[in-house]
């Protein structure tokens, strides 16, 4: 069995992990998270630069935490995209770097399939089909998920506007909470009364798209809120103000999930991606979804966030399934849309990474169907 080596540089962590066979080995993980609060948002090129710092340590921290030494490697998959140009371009060089010098196969893998199979590490395999809602700073998406490593996603619906995590970032900035704005929210929600103020919950009428996201609207609705309160002189009652965002936002994100799973016949649910950690998403996804006898998996949140061990469990599957791997001049697709997991885009235009990225499905696997 192979040992693939995951690197993971996409935004501002640098993440590695080591899965074979389905089972994460060991993993390590630096973020620049705090380089950037200052800024309320991730500065690409001070995320570039605290990659090229720390890659090479982490590294060796996720071969020492899974005690192996480079040479029990046997491929290294790395994310060539969605994500911010510089950031990525730093782990792909990494990736081909030790590719190259310990002569195995290199896999380019999407970011969002990454997500999706971080559950994988702690579940087990995924079931065929199943819906998987991922949510994160970039991305809200339904998608049917049959075969991750050999069959095309299919996306049922995606944000029209902000992703959740941007929501929850940009509001907890007006808020007056520090950056990164979920988990903050998620924290001054204990406090409060999710019933305090009656937030709208986009895109849930009869004429909506009934698998689309929209959170810009509440986003604003929140911000108005702040607004009102500071003009009239009186105290921001944050604690409420944060458990109505988080119940509006986790009211939305699991009745559509739930909808898909009904109207699909789909009997598993699976949530991924940073909003995923959130603790009132996880609750009511867990009772709406008892409720309507759907099976719900959502991995711990150190794999819901960014991670290296994520990388490497598509790698391992990519591996398993027999895929191609990335040619050497595979190239960053920064703004990639999900279609398969491998992702390998070639560095000579956008007609080539089209190309690329459906030579590494393997033969017969229906790659133009
Ligand atoms: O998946 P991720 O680590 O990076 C992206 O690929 O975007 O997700 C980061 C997002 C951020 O918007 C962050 O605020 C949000 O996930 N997040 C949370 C929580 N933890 C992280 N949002 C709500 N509640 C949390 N506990
Ligand atoms: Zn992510």
């Amino acid at each position: 069995m192979t040992v693939v080596l995951g690197i993971e540089s996409s935004c501002d962590e640098t993440g590695v992990g080591l899965v074979r066979d389905g089972r994460l080995l060991g993993q390590a993980l630096a973020s620049s998270m705090d380089e950037h609060a200052r800024f309320g948002g991730v500065v690409p090129e001070i995320a570039a630069r605290a990659h090229v710092q720390a890659i090479r340590q982490v590294v060796h921290s996720a071969l020492d935490d899974a005690g192996l030494r480079p040479a029990d490697v046997g491929a290294v998959a790395v994310t060539t995209g969605p994500g911010l140009a510089g950031a990525l371009q730093v782990g792909l060089a990494a990736a081909k770097g030790l590719a190259y010098a310990l002569d195995v196969p290199l896999h380019g893998v999407h970011h969002l399939a990454g997500h999706v199979a971080a559950d994988t590490l702690e579940h087990g395999p995924l079931p065929d089909p199943c819906m998987v809602l991922i949510v994160s700073g970039g991305h809200t998406s339904l998608l049917h998920v049959t075969d991750l490593a050999r069959e095309p996603v299919a996306h049922l619906g995606d944000t029209l506007d902000d992703a959740a995590g941007e929501c929850f970032d940009k509001v907890a900035r007006v808020f007056g909470l520090p950056y990164p704005g979920g988990p903050a929210v998620d924290r001054a929600a204990r406090d409060g009364d999710p019933r305090a103020v009656a937030f709208p919950r986009p895109l849930t009428g009869p004429r909506d798209e009934r698998y689309g996201f929209s959170f810009s609207g509440l986003k604003t609705a929140a911000a108005r809120w702040a607004e009102r309160h500071r003009a009239e002189g009186v105290p921001l009652p944050v604690a409420d103000g944060a458990a109505s965002l988080q119940e509006a936002v986790a009211d939305v994100l699991t009745r559509k999930a739930v909808a898909a799973c009904r109207d699909r016949g789909v009997g598993t649910l699976v949530v991924v991606g940073g909003v995923a950690a959130n603790s009132r998403v996880r609750a009511l996804a867990e009772e709406r979804c008892r409720a309507a006898g759907i099976t719900l998996r959502v991995p711990p949140p150190r794999l819901c966030t960014d991670n290296g061990a994520m990388i490497a469990a598509v790698g391992d599957l990519l591996v398993r399934a027999g895929a191609e791997p990335a040619p050497w001049d595979v190239s960053v697709d920064p703004s990639a849309p999900l279609g398969y997991a491998a992702l390998h885009p070639r560095g000579r235009g956008a007609g080539a990474a089209a190309a690329g990225n459906a030579a590494a499905v393997p033969a017969g696997a229906g790659a133009s169907s």
